[in-house]
């Protein structure tokens, strides 16, 4: 296993005393950290991931929209980079920059192969009835706050935030319903990296494999059934790569900013208002964690295929560039004072931007389970309170995602209602 401290290839001039992403400082606070790199350096600051391997962190918002807008100039895929041979093949950050077993998906395709398999992920995912979806969102959200109601006190993330969005993708995707509780269970062990991670990642892969064999044979009315039947014509290896990514893509960023959101309105009076005080406030507020509090902090990646002149620095060709979402967000160009003046607006970088990003349809599901899943904890457990004192909230070590490890509440204990038969056994 490749140690953390253990430098895996040389450093270029350029990076010479840069810091690493993912220290305990850029932990406790990547706001912090990311201000300091940008005082530092300005909108593009080198910084070194695990095993000291260089890469660029683009960190001002015109910036990142220039590097995302040009797929050219920064590509997507991960065999341009320069340093690939050098870096052994157990280095953790692999499966995060597209050296792992998603290498053949959509992803990491770039220009006409793209485009197409994008588009046709977003066919697919633009056919789903929103009326039916948001049913599917509020029925799954009441059976997983049934299932603690009558125990006062519940662990938000482990047995909300991270089941709702693989419940309802799992429904939209036309897997059965018997298989979620497998699904839910491979996920959770992926997400918590040990032992089981690599049989939560192959149960998902052969759950997406059996879905690709059902709907050849018999195609129903779902996205993998509307996929399969694109004109573009993919194969059932690409098939099923697609889909991994439609539920993979929509899982952890989706339940982060539910915890992030649900985060906010414990602890921020101002949030807590605008969350009680109806739907159209509930979107407006989900777009401010969006600004402020973005689960997708820092997105690898995108490649130089030739030198490029990018803020005040030139990144030689084949060099990895970080895309940093959340420093992008709160770029001081673009607001010299926090949330002043953006409140209703859409220009956060949270999906990143360009042709890469992330597809509009699937942007909408993501809000649909979020705001679907706060309203249904608002009517249910309407006095929700944070179960331990706010700094003692635990935040995921990590420097892609900004999430919550867990987050307990307490509650008036509820009994259950007619409509509850003792669902959602898995808790
Ligand atoms: C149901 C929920 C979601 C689904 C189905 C979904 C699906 C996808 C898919 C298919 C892609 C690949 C696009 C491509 O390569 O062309 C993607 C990319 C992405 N998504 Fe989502 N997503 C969801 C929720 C979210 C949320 C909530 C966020 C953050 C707030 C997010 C942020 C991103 C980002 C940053 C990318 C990569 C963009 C890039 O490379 O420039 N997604 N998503």
């Amino acid at each position: 296993m490749t140690s953390p401290q253990k430098r895996l290839v040389e450093l270029p001039d350029s990076h010479h005393g840069a810091v690493v992403l993912g220290d305990p400082g850029y932990h406790r606070d990547p706001a912090e950290a990311f201000a300091w790199l940008r005082r530092t350096y300005g909108p593009v600051a080198p910084v070194l991931l695990v095993g000291q391997v260089p890469a660029w962190l683009v960190l001002g918002h015109r910036e990142l929209t220039q590097v995302t807008s040009d797929p050219a100039l920064f590509a997507r895929n991960v065999g341009r980079w320069r340093l690939r041979e050098q870096i052994p093949a157990d280095w953790p950050v692999w499966p995060m920059v597209g050296g792992g077993p998603a290498g053949e998906s959509l992803l990491y395709t770039e220009g006409a192969e793209h485009r197409q398999r994008a588009g046709a992920v977003s066919r697919a995912l633009a056919g789903i009835d929103p009326v039916e979806f948001r049913a599917q969102c509020e029925s799954h959200a009441e059976d997983l706050a049934e299932s603690f109601a009558h125990s006062g006190r519940a662990e938000l993330m482990a047995h909300y935030a991270l089941l709702l969005p693989v419940m309802v993708m799992g429904w939209a995707l036309g897997v059965p319903t018997a298989e979620h509780q497998d699904l839910v269970g491979a996920f959770t062990d992926q997400l918590a990296g040990g032992d089981r991670a690599l049989a939560g990642h192959q149960h998902i892969r052969r759950t997406m494999q059996a879905l690709v064999r059902r709907v050849r044979e018999r195609p129903g009315a779902d996205v993998a059934s509307r996929l399969a039947a694109d004109p573009i014509g993919l194969s059932d290896e690409q098939l099923c790569q697609d889909l991994i990514v439609t539920i993979v893509a929509g899982h952890q960023t989706t339940a982060y900013w539910m915890g992030n959101a649900v985060h906010r309105m414990l602890t921020d009076r101002r949030h807590t208002d605008s969350f009680v005080r109806g739907r159209l406030a509930v979107s407006q507020a989900l777009r401010e964690v969006l600004w402020d509090d973005t689960p997708t902090q820092v997105f690898a990646g995108r490649w130089t295929s030739r030198p490029a002149h990018l803020g005040q620095v030139i990144i030689p060709a084949g060099d990895l560039v970080l895309l940093g979402l959340a420093a992008a967000n709160t770029d001081p160009h673009l607001r010299p004072e926090p949330g002043a003046g953006l409140r209703g607006s859409r220009a956060y970088l949270s999906y990143s931007h360009g042709p890469h990003s992330c597809p509009d349809p699937a942007r909408d599901l993501a809000e649909t389970i979020v705001t679907a899943g706060i309203e249904v904890l608002l009517d249910r457990l309407p006095d929700l309170h944070l179960a331990c004192p706010p700094e003692q909230v635990r935040w995921q070590p990590s420097v892609w995602m900004r999430g919550l490890e867990s987050l307990p509440v307490n509650f008036t204990p509820t009994p259950p209602t007619a409509r509850y038969a003792g669902g959602t056994p898995w808790i």
